[in-house]
């Protein structure tokens, strides 16, 4: 019974879209359970570069069948431009299939996205604009609108008319900007509905027959831990749960059938957006480590701020997921440092924490704390196997196993999925 989630362990961005895309080989079934089009997954394949938003990683194989499960916001503008992109390029997407209670954004989400962070001025988020807070917000608030609703026409241009009313009072008294219209939202999302009508389906039905004939299920997570509502670095976050919690609750897969939670941590740190992060580099070093990483976002394309490996925020997303066994990615980024360091504690008014705190305003007080560790200064990005890397890449790699209270199961060397160290099979 493989069924494996793959979890973002940082800020996002840990390269997560590559280790789906190698496991999804093995796999009959990669399932989206969080996040939207905020999300930006790089898989590099024989076919190319993709950079997916909303689209499942394993759509490049012929037997895998992609699911955007319930727990995420769909945009269907954007899927259908993505998808278009796929078969354009000659992906086969006719395997996508879209959970029927997974919410929509809609146009004023992303409207009230951009006129909530202008408001927020200084103290913006930081978000990516694509209407993802405001979505989640009312699906919680219950106003939401969701995919399956698309299927009854009639329903829908009522439930539509009874949300865009409150909507439109928001927009036009709050913000004094001109109302929406009914018909036109309408009319659009009628057009999307006759396109996505034959993807839509109860996918919870789908995974649990998957589960009954044991085949193979990847829950791909999108963004990281420290970004989740409630664990993450609240209000710098984002609006749905990254972690293995969500996985469940997004997908309709009952905890007892997880065979195994993968935890996925770049090498080193990075973050887009607002919120305190307390290894950010803000000299060459982390100059240096964007442009070799080419660390800028693969939606918005902002630069990332990049730091050291922070330990502390490391463990704790451990604990939060209860990773089986955890990727370190993008470990050959490194390979030129003379030195690399890891945040092993932080100081907080003179004292040292190794906890990782809940609020903001304590964590930008908190100072990092280094280990210093030789670096190994060669290329590493034809290592297919652990003992072949230099011993000081080894090294590194024990350290942060230790830190972390986990084994490194797969070590990413190179953005192809050839260029991995496989230490265990997951499935
Ligand atoms: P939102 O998810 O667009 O509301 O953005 C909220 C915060 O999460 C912002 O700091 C974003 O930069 C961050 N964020 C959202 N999605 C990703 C991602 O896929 N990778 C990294 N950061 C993300």
């Amino acid at each position: 019974m493989p069924v494996v989630a793959i979890i973002g362990a940082q800020w996002g961005d840990e390269g997560k879209g590559k280790i789906v895309d190698m496991l999804a080989a093995r796999a009959r079934y990669v399932v989206r359970f969080s996040g939207g089009d905020n999300a930006g997954h790089t898989v590099v394949n024989p076919r190319g570069e993709f950079k997916l938003r909303l689209t499942p990683s394993g759509v490049f194989y012929p037997g895998v069948v992609s699911v955007i499960g319930n727990g995420v916001a769909v945009n269907l503008a954007v899927l259908g431009q993505e998808v278009d992109e796929l078969t354009a390029r000659g992906v086969d997407t006719s395997r996508l299939r879209l959970s029927d209670r997974a919410h929509l954004i809609m146009p004023y989400h992303i409207i009230l996205d951009g006129l909530q962070e202008e408001a927020l001025g200084a103290k913006a988020i930081g978000t990516t604009l694509k209407g993802i807070g405001p979505a989640f917000a009312d699906k919680v608030a219950r106003c939401g609108i969701r995919a399956g609703d698309l299927l009854d026409k009639a329903v829908f241009r009522q439930r539509l008319a009874t949300v865009l009313e409150q909507k439109n009072r928001l927009l036009t008294m709050a913000y004094g900007k001109s109302p929406l219209s009914l018909d036109e939202i309408y009319a659009q999302y009628c057009v999307y509905a006759d396109r996505w009508a034959p993807y839509i389906c109860d996918t919870t039905a789908l995974l649990a027959g998957a589960i009954a004939r044991d085949e193979a299920v990847l829950l791909e997570g999108a963004q990281g831990t420290l970004l989740d509502p409630d664990f993450g670095t609240y209000p710098f976050g984002t609006s749905s749960s990254p972690t293995v919690g969500n996985a469940c609750l997004g997908s309709g897969i009952p905890p007892r059938y997880l065979s195994y939670v993968l935890g996925v941590y770049k090498a080193y740190q990075t973050r887009v957006g607002g919120g305190p992060m307390p290894t950010e580099l803000k000299d060459e070093t982390g100059e240096k480590i964007r442009e070799i990483a080419r660390e800028y976002g693969t939606v918005s394309g902002r630069p990332r701020r990049c730091g050291w490996f922070d330990a502390v925020a490391a463990r704790f997303a451990c604990r939060i997921n209860g990773f089986d066994g955890i990727a370190i990615t993008r470990l050959d980024v490194l390979d030129s440092m003379p030195v690399v360091r890891i945040c092993t504690g932080y100081e907080l008014d003179g004292k040292l924490i190794t906890d990782f705190p809940a609020g903001v305003a304590v964590l930008e007080r908190c100072r990092p704390v280094y280990e210093e560790l030789p670096g190994w200064r060669e290329p590493i990005g034809r290592v297919r196997s652990y003992k072949e890397l230099p011993l000081n890449a080894r090294k590194y790699i024990r350290r942060l196993e230790e830190l972390i209270g986990c084994p490194a199961v797969l070590i990413s060397v190179g953005q192809h999925r050839e260029q991995t160290i496989v230490r265990k099979q997951l499935f």
